[in-house]
């Protein structure tokens, strides 16, 4: 099969389409057709190695985490899946999306991909969605919560306010100066441009006392402190990146990433279908530009999921 390949650590540019043995499912795995993937910031620092630490891959390397597919063979022991099934799934590390045939396990990450939800905005999905969702869960918004989004318009962040919006927040959210009609479209009550606003006044110009969360998934480490600036004493922090186990005011850190409990993207692939959660696609690449996919995402202003299509 053809695949999408990073022979070692290294820059995007060494990605190249080549071919790789197609693989077989074993018990509780899926081989999965690809119809549509979508590249993720973790696809980038597998591929360079920023990651090689904590998540180590081995080469030669099929990046790509978000699956949107057709079920080719389903393994021993696999329940809910059938061959022809229309699936989305989020893979994880080891990845291998980014190729004409992928595995997913059944349990937990795969999901039946509803009608209403077409392959591109179905592999717009996985990881936004799910983690967003996990992000929302440690929030514990409550309806007339008062949110800040910092990271509105990537990936993740379009799901966190539209996902805050359905359990009755305020949302404020963070752009760049041309993207307030784009954050307004996915529900932010007020949209701030992070390069010339103070992010901080403009919150408490709405809630004097500061955002009752703020979900950051932008800055990483010590920088999360201008978050907790912005959030209320006895607010929260919530970010998917880490950073400091407390701050020097009333304001609680709580770091989480992707989680997969079951029938969450289920849930969350039948709110896509219904419209009521959106997928924005900001780029759209065919699979043999899926190296450019990857550089274009990794190099520009993206409202929304990059993807690629086979
Ligand atoms: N732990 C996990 O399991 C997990 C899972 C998913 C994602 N993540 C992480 O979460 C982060 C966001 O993921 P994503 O898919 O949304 O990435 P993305 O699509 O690249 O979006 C990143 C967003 O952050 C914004 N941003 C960058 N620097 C900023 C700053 N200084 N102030 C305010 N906003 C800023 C970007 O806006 P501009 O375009 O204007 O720069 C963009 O809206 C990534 O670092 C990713 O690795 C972690």
């Amino acid at each position: 099969m053809k695949a999408l390949l990073a022979r070692s650590y290294g820059p995007l540019d060494q990605l190249e389409i080549g071919e790789a043995p197609q693989p077989v499912p074993g018990p509780g795995q899926l081989l999965v057709r690809l119809e549509a993937a979508a590249v993720n910031p973790v696809d980038v620092a597998l591929v360079t190695g920023r990651l090689r630490a904590e998540l180590p891959v081995r080469h030669p390397f099929i990046p790509g985490v978000d699956v949107s597919g057709v079920v080719e063979a389903v393994g021993e022991g696999v329940t809910g899946f059938a061959v022809g099934d229309a699936v989305i799934a989020w893979n994880g590390v080891p990845s291998g999306a980014f190729a004409e045939y992928t595995l997913v396990q059944a349990n937990g990450s795969g999901a039946v991909r509803p009608g209403g939800l077409d392959a591109r905005h179905g592999a717009a999905l996985p990881t936004g969605a799910l983690t967003a969702s996990a992000l929302l869960d440690e929030a514990g918004l409550t309806p007339g919560s008062t949110l800040l989004v910092v990271g509105a318009t990537g990936g993740l962040g379009g799901y966190a306010v539209q996902l805050a919006k359905r359990a009755g927040a305020t949302v404020l959210a963070t752009g760049r100066a041309g993207d307030s009609d784009y954050l307004r479209h996915l529900g932010a009550d007020e949209a701030i441009d992070y390069n010339t606003e103070d992010v901080t006044a403009r919150v408490r110009a709405r809630a004097p006392d500061g955002a009752d969360v703020v979900i950051d998934v932008a800055r990483a480490g010590p920088a999360l402190a201008a978050s907790a600036a912005a959030a209320k004493p006895g607010g929260l922090v919530v970010s998917p990146l880490g950073g400091p186990p407390s701050f020097d005011r009333d304001v609680t850190a709580r770091y989480t990433g992707t989680t997969t409990p079951p029938g969450r993207l289920a849930e969350l692939a039948g709110l896509a279908a219904t419209g009521a959660l959106r997928a924005e696609i900001g780029a759209e690449y065919p699979f043999a530009e899926a190296r450019q996919a990857l550089t274009g995402f990794a190099g520009r202003h993206i409202r929304g999921k990059v993807v690629i299509t086979f």
